[in-house]
């Protein structure tokens, strides 16, 4: 069992508005490849630019297609941990909170949370590139190998080609998402950032805002992060085991089912 310092057990124990901040660490036990590390095995001949921008899309489009596919099956085959459940236990206990992540896969839903704040966007949500049609989503059976070439889906309605639901390097975050996110960091009382390396931007100014705005700022990660700066208190260690120490820490081992 993982011990917190009592100050993190007592800020959750009375924060009456709570912001959760997750980034690809909180997936990381659930063996969902963080971004970075799914640039690896038969993909590793590719980096980012490569594979996670419009020009990539346009100059390779069953690349791109495939390498999406193939996380969107990881995901799907994975299950979320104690980390995420622990989360949903938080906006079970307070029900105003308000769960910004900037992971794609939908680990927090299926951990219970109701309604995740996508930063940057979503496997689960494809969608035209040319009308922006919300396209659905392929089957199953047609889950690519490693490293397979797919030619991307055709949208019903203008038959350009269906593109994945995230949010590319070069491109603007849904406005509707960011601002969601903005207004809850400026009203909370307390921001817990979990399993990000706070580095890309604007995600990584959410923690920020709540901090200037007066919340206190709560890290769970176990490696130093630029987000030390604002925290008041790290936990250094695992999300699975860390964030449900610390919800038993601040209300008891009940945790909500
Ligand atoms: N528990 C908590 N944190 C963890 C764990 C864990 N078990 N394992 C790793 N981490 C931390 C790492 O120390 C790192 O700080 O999670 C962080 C993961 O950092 P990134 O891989 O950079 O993920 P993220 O911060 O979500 O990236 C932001 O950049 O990669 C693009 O668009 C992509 O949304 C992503 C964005």
């Amino acid at each position: 069992e993982h011990v917190v310092p009592p100050e993190a057990a007592a800020l959750l124990a009375r924060a009456r508005r709570v912001v959760v901040v997750t980034g690809a660490g909180i997936s990381a036990e659930s063996g969902v490849p963080t971004f970075r590390d799914a640039l690896t095995g038969l993909w590793q001949r590719f980096d980012a630019q490569a594979l996670a921008t419009p020009q990539a899309f346009e100059d390779d489009p069953d690349l791109v297609w495939g390498w999406y596919e193939w996380r969107r099956s990881t995901v799907r085959r994975a299950r979320p941990n104690a980390g995420h459940t622990a989360v949903a236990a938080i906006e079970a206990r307070l029900p105003g909170t308000v769960l910004v992540t900037q992971n794609v896969d939908d680990l927090h839903e299926r951990a219970g949370s109701r309604d995740p704040v996508h930063l940057h966007g979503s496997l689960l949500a494809p969608r035209c590139s040319g009308c922006s049609r919300p396209a659905p989503l392929p089957d199953v059976a047609d889950e690519p190998a490693e490293g397979r070439r797919v030619p991307p889906p055709r949208c019903a309605g203008c038959a350009a080609r269906v593109r994945p639901g995230v949010v590319w390097f070069g491109e603007a975050l849904p406005q509707a998402a960011l601002d969601r996110a903005v207004e809850a960091a400026a009203s909370c009382d307390l921001l817990v950032t979990v399993g990000t390396s706070g580095l890309v931007y604007p995600a990584a100014e959410i923690p920020r805002v709540a901090a200037r705005l007066g919340a206190t700022v709560i890290q769970v990660n176990p490696d130093e992060t630029p987000l030390d700066a604002v925290a008041e208190v790290n936990l250094r260690g695992p999300a699975a085991r860390v964030l449900p120490a610390l919800v038993a820490a601040a209300w008891g081992d009940t945790m909500p089912a």
